[in-house]
């Protein structure tokens, strides 16, 4: 059977007169503790040291990877990159400077099937939502006043947020995330909350 040994231990266990020839085995005094060490003294090697380097360079190995994508994502943005990867789907839906202030408008997203709402926000810009109402699915509306309302059933959203001010709906309005590219605004991905 073979058994597996702690390099630790099997250096601990071996003195340097141990090395024997096959002709001298059971003709040597045996070891002495002090031996033991001999080979310690003549190879010294930190091996706790060696534990404690490795982790700090696995810790240091991680925060430079983690800083060099953060520094890519940041380039890829100012290079004006669309987003991508699972659940990003790039739809043009307007152009950059196209709404004044308090302006908004409802696009189709992802597809002809569900519709996203855009509102130019005075102070805050550009903001876009799911404009499925939350309660039971009406289509909500920009009041002009900070507000979106939905008609069924009095419904009150924050736009800055999309979360509920009053009515019967308790979940706020998905959000979605805009990219802009060569001054077209594009809706790429909905955000669930
Ligand atoms: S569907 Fe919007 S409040 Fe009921």
């Amino acid at each position: 059977m073979v058994q597996e040994v702690n390099p630790k231990d099997e250096h601990a266990t071996l003195p340097a007169g141990a090395a024997k020839t096959s002709d001298s085995v059971g003709m040597t005094e045996p070891a002495t503790a002090g031996s033991n060490e001999d080979w310690r003294k003549e190879f010294p090697y930190p091996w706790d040291e060696d534990d404690v380097v490795t982790r700090r360079d696995t810790l240091r190995f991680l925060l430079a990877g983690s800083g060099a994508m953060f520094v890519a994502t940041g380039i890829l943005a100012i290079l004006g990159h669309l987003p991508s990867g699972p659940n990003v789907q790039a739809v043009a839906i307007a152009r950059e400077g196209e709404l004044a202030e308090n302006a908004w408008r409802v696009f189709n997203f992802p597809d002809q099937y569900a519709q996203g709402i855009l509102i130019n926000l005075p102070g805050k810009g550009l903001v876009a939502y799911s404009d499925v109402c939350t309660h039971l699915s009406c289509a909500v509306e920009y009041r002009g006043d900070g507000k979106m309302r939905c008609p069924c059933h009095e419904g009150l959203f924050d736009a800055a947020t999309g979360s509920v001010l009053a009515g019967p709906p308790t979940r706020p309005l998905p959000l979605i995330q805009l990219a802009i590219k060569d001054h077209v605004i594009y809706a790429v991905r909905e955000v669930a909350r």
